[in-house]
């Protein structure tokens, strides 16, 4: 079921982001140093077996779910996902290419000019650790901030929290709480 699993890539190179500690201030400078100075470049991704693809042509959506099921995801139905993701305004996913799958995904719902929130964020477990998470990341948010878009949210599991803090993300800003619609089980409505 998880042809990958078991493989070991040899960790990708590691550069630090100079704003990799600071909530982004989200003008000009900060989104150009962010698109500038990925932690590994997209020739560098490719060096080591990597393809970058902005859009979900080519992305095998039975192989995407794959890798949600196997980081404990809920497996989807595929045609709301191929909905879901035509809705989407931004999407980055990393292939493989020996076995030409996806093994890492991140996308970004929105309004295209205010508000944008982070969806799906995965890397498959044979290629965790690697730096492919930082990678779609570091893109996705460097392509919403060079769009100006200032206010940018995600859910976080809390034992993903130290993977998004320095990117920048901070929990409850100012107080701020996030608040979810949650429909209780007897609900009639
Ligand atoms: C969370 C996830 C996307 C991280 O992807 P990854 O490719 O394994 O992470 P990377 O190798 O790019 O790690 C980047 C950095 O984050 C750190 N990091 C990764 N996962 C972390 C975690 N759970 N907690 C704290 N730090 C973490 C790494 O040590 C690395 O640090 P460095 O830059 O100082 O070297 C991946 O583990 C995953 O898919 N998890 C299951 C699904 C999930 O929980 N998604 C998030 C939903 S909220």
């Amino acid at each position: 079921m998880f042809p990958l699993r078991g493989l070991t890539p040899a960790p990708l190179p590691s550069l630090h982001l100079k704003t990799s500690h600071l909530l982004p201030p989200l003008n000009v400078t900060i989104s150009s140093a962010i698109t500038n100075n990925y932690s590994i470049s997209d020739e560098d991704l490719e060096s080591r077996g990597f393809n970058l693809h902005r859009t979900v042509s080519d992305l095998n959506l039975d192989h995407l779910n794959k890798v949600f099921v196997a980081v404990g995801f809920p497996r989807r139905d595929p045609q709301k996902i191929r909905l879901a993701l035509e809705n989407t305004n931004s999407l980055l996913w990393v292939e493989y290419k020996k076995t030409q799958k996806p093994v890492a995904f991140a996308r970004a719902t929105g309004d295209g000019v205010f508000n944008a929130i982070i969806w799906d964020v995965v890397v498959d477990p044979s290629f965790q650790g690697i730096g492919l998470g930082k990678a779609v990341m570091e893109r996705l948010m460097g392509e919403l901030l060079e769009k100006g878009i200032a206010n940018i949210a995600l859910y976080s599991e809390p034992r993903v929290l130290g993977f998004y803090r320095p990117l920048g993300f901070v929990a409850d800003p100012d107080g701020i709480k996030g608040m979810v619609y949650s429909r209780k089980k007897n609900s009639k409505r």
